[in-house]
Parts: C-alpha cells; structure tokens; sequence
C-alpha cells in the first residue's frame, strides 16, 4: 500500500530507514518499524504490536492468518491492549475496549544504539457515566527485544479507579505439542475451563496437551517458554504485573471462533501479562499504574 494515503498527521512521524506509516490489512494505519536487529509491525487500531522478529529468527509474535482488520473488531495475534476489563462482561465487549480503539501517535524516536520508541494515548472513548477520568499511554521500544508498557494514570479528584489490564501477548512456537512453560510452579490458578474453579500449579514445568485457559494468580517473576522446534526460548521479563494468563484454545474452540485457524492452536500461545481478578488494580485519585513487558529470545 501507498503511504501517500496516510494523512500528514501522521506521516511527519516518519523516520527513513525506521519508522514508516502504511495502509495494513483492511485499510488501518500500521506502522512499519526496522531497526538494526529486528522489525516490528504496529496498528493504531488498539495501538496493537501485530508482528515483531528478530533478523534470521522466526517471528516471535503470532497473528493470525485468518484475523479480522476492521474498526470495531478486534485483531486476532500480537499484543492486544486488554484494559480496563478481562474477559467477558455483560453488554460490552470482551476484554475492555482498548483493543478497539483508535490510539494516536504522538511520539517515535531514533534510538542511539538504533532502537526505536513508538508513544501512544488513548484518545477519550470512555463512557464518562460509568468510568472516573483518566488518561492511558503505550510505550513500545523495538530494539533486539520488544519492550511495551502501559501507563494509566487516575485524573479523578476524589474517586478509585478500579480496572484490569493485560498485554494479551499472542507468541509464536513451531510447534506447541513440544512447548512447556515455566516460571509458573507451585502457583494459585483459576481455571476458566472449570468454571474458575481454583487450583495449584504441579511441580514441573506447564506442557499444553490440550485446552488451556488459566489466569495465575499473584505471579510476578518473568516466565520463560521453551520451543525444542524452533529451537529457541521465550523470555517474558514483567513489572507491575501480578497475574499471568495462559491460553491455548486447543481444536474444538479453535473451530469455534471465525477468526483464528482451525490448525493455528498448534502454532501459538498466550502468555499474557496483567493484573486480572483479585489481581485488580485500584489507583487512588491521581495515582498512576506501570504495567511492563519485555519479550526476548535466546536459542535453546
Ligand atoms: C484469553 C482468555 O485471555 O483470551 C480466554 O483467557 C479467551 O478465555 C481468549 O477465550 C480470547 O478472547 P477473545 O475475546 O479475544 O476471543
């Protein structure tokens, strides 16, 4: 696609060789990001990372072949921006409607060891009847890692701001039969698969063999993922994180939902970053939360 379809708004945040406004899939503004050791693919809609890869390495995020790109949908793979509610909700959309919101650009840099910093705000969709004012940045750097963090910021005189938030990363495995995840041991999970029941984390290591739908209670420390396939391993550093989602919705419900392949379980997982359920964030009036990701790989 031609950029001379971006309006100047936008292009003036172009910068040669690094950062490229585009028409992507369905007509949405993307952002096209090179730096000298990795490429990276952003929409404003939902200010969504939808690709990021390392130079001679498989991607790390997954995005999914048959996602929908349109204004109120959601885009199925990379990092959607779940705030400021997880899961489903009685007549709203599932997962909050960051993800379908139009974010603006207001900032992208060069950085000096050849990174790049993309900033973005949330401009004001909230139903101001139902939620106190606040304010929402997204920070994403691009360098040989993909480093994004979520700042909301309560602007309330004199009211809580109670919400979820959650950087629903979708990752990329070659292969998930020979996946296993750790860094979760011993945790407290509720299984969404078994109505939230609660339960504990076993021993050793998480290996997806079939459904798997858990939000980790009271998890802090990084977690890694281990793909013997693609021989590589996935690094997911976090701050002001205490829940961690796992989500691999395994054949029936792959087949289940119109925008996700019915092959495609075998090729990704969620491990998703946030502060969801009793995990909640409540800011008091003025206070400001941080919720960082970092994604790194390493070969095996
Ligand atoms: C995960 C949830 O985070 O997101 C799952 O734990 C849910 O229950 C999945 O199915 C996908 O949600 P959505 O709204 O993007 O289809």
């Amino acid at each position: 696609m031609v950029s001379a379809d971006i309006p100047d708004r936008l292009k003036r945040f172009e910068i040669p060789g690094r950062v490229t406004l585009l028409e992507g899939n369905g007509d949405l503004p993307k952002i096209e990001v090179t730096t000298d050791s990795s490429t990276a693919e952003i929409y404003l809609h939902g200010a969504q990372v939808t690709d990021f890869r390392k130079k001679d390495e498989p991607p790390l995020l997954f995005t999914s072949q048959f996602s929908r790109f349109g204004k109120a949908q959601a885009i199925r793979g990379g990092v959607p921006i779940i705030f400021p509610w997880f899961g489903p909700r009685e007549g709203e959309p599932s997962h909050g409607f960051a993800r379908l919101s139009d974010w603006e650009l207001h900032e992208a840099t060069a950085l000096p060891q050849g990174g790049v910093t993309l900033r973005f705000n949330l401009p004001e969709v909230a139903d101001s009847a139902t939620w106190p004012p606040f304010t929402a940045n997204y920070v994403v750097r691009v360098t040989d890692a993909l480093e994004m963090e979520l700042i909301i910021t309560n602007a309330a005189a004199d009211e809580e701001f109670s919400f979820e938030n959650c950087l629903h990363t979708y990752l990329a495995v070659g292969d998930i039969s020979g996946v296993s995840v750790s860094g979760l041991r011993g945790a407290t999970y509720l299984n969404a698969i078994d109505n939230y029941a609660q339960k504990t984390d076993g021993g050793d290591a998480l290996r997806i063999q079939g459904e798997v739908d858990r939000i980790y209670l009271d998890t802090k420390s990084a977690v890694e993922v281990s793909d013997p396939k693609w021989q590589r391993r996935i690094r997911i550093d976090k701050e002001g994180s205490a829940s961690t989602v796992v989500w691999n919705p395994w054949i029936a419900k792959s087949q289940q939902m119109p925008d996700f392949g019915n092959e495609e379980y075998k090729q990704m997982l969620c491990v998703e970053s946030g502060n969801v359920a009793r995990n909640r964030v409540v800011l008091a009036p003025g206070r400001s939360s941080v919720l960082k990701v970092r994604l790194s790989s390493a070969a095996l």
